[in-house]
């Protein structure tokens, strides 16, 4: 089978995504699968057999022309991470081209990323909390005195639909949230103020393949940093990660359920991962966030997560690419 791996992006995440491909052009099956990597970024879609060589990818039927001979798809692996790759819009290119892709569908892409409205769904999911949160828009008529009123601080500013803590803050204190705000601003149109959830940290992976849900064992999160922000995403070292992550067989047992429960109430597809809390105060697990296409670089959790469950990424992406194809 032939298969384009998708890689770049138009957001400050296209660096990640160049190493999330990175790691799945070395794990994937190349006996099973022919695979050629398409950059997609501000300057168009390209093939780049070599440094000097850039061949245009045919928008009309996503095909490239080589030597002569036309390649076209049987599938797409999505490493994209932001727009346009996660956020739905190459999901409706390819329903339209009817081109199988490994991740969620247009509609549960554009909704998750959009953190305030994916909250508004997980909300109603058994044993599942999120915090208090405001949603702003840019040049709306908020009141930022008045959320400094009706949310508890230490309070998290991030941009509604970004990535990696891209224009995050932690707000310690009111007199910086208007700080925080105009930074959140300048990489999207909507900001969410949300109030911090004092427990630990934990991330985890889950996937469909055969028809059937799998919960990837978790990871406990222990930034050195303030906050888990984009360096102590990436450097190694920065942060501790701790894959199993501990958690009593009660909080196992729920919070596989949980994860399992958004997985399908989103109506996801592939491998998503889910950020949330174990509040210490309560031991209630407070949803963060989904991410539909979960970072695979080397310090990232997907990949240390497989290992833990005792496969190969190379079984693994064979797994995804199985139930994409299918
Ligand atoms: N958004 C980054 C890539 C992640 O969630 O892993
Ligand atoms: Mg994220």
């Amino acid at each position: 089978k032939t298969i384009a791996l998708l890689t770049g992006g138009t957001t400050g995440e296209w660096v990640i995504s160049v190493k999330s491909a990175a790691t799945i052009a070395q794990n994937i099956d190349t006996d099973l699968y022919d695979v050629y990597k398409i950059m997609l970024n501000d300057k168009g879609w390209f093939y780049e057999p070599s440094d000097s060589v850039k061949i245009d990818i045919d928008k009309n039927d996503f095909s490239l022309t080589l030597d002569g001979r036309k390649i076209k798809f049987d599938g797409v692996f999505i490493a994209i991470h932001g727009s346009p790759g996660e956020d739905g819009k190459l999901q409706g290119y390819f329903d339209m081209l009817k081109i199988p892709y490994t991740t969620c569908d247009a509609l549960t892409s554009s909704i998750t990323m959009n953190k305030g409205y994916t909250k508004a769904i997980v909300d109603g999911i058994d044993n599942l909390y999120v915090a208090k949160s405001i949603q702003i828009f840019k040049g709306g008529n908020h009141n930022l005195n008045q959320i400094k009123q009706d949310l508890k601080l230490p309070y998290f500013v991030k941009p509604n639909s970004g990535g990696s803590s891209i224009g995050m803050s932690k707000v310690k204190h009111t007199d910086d949230l208007d700080v925080a705000v105009e930074k959140a601003f300048k990489e999207d149109t909507q900001v969410l103020i949300e109030e911090f959830v004092s427990g630990r940290e934990f991330s985890i992976g889950v996937y469909k393949a055969n028809g059937e849900i799998t919960v990837l064992p978790t990871t406990e999160v222990i930034p050195a940093n303030e906050f888990f922000d984009f360096e102590a995403k990436y450097t190694p070292g920065a942060t501790q990660e701790i894959t199993p992550g501990s958690m009593s067989d009660e909080e196992f047992s729920r919070v596989h359920q949980i994860i399992k429960d958004v997985y399908k109430k989103l109506n996801c597809r592939g491998v998503v991962r889910v950020d949330y809390f174990l509040e210490h105060e309560t031991g209630k697990f407070y949803f963060i966030e989904i991410n539909t296409i979960p970072g695979q670089t080397a310090t990232s959790f997907i990949p240390q997560q497989v290992a833990a469950m005792g496969i190969s990424l190379k079984e693994f992406y064979t797994r995804l690419m199985k139930e994409t194809l299918n």
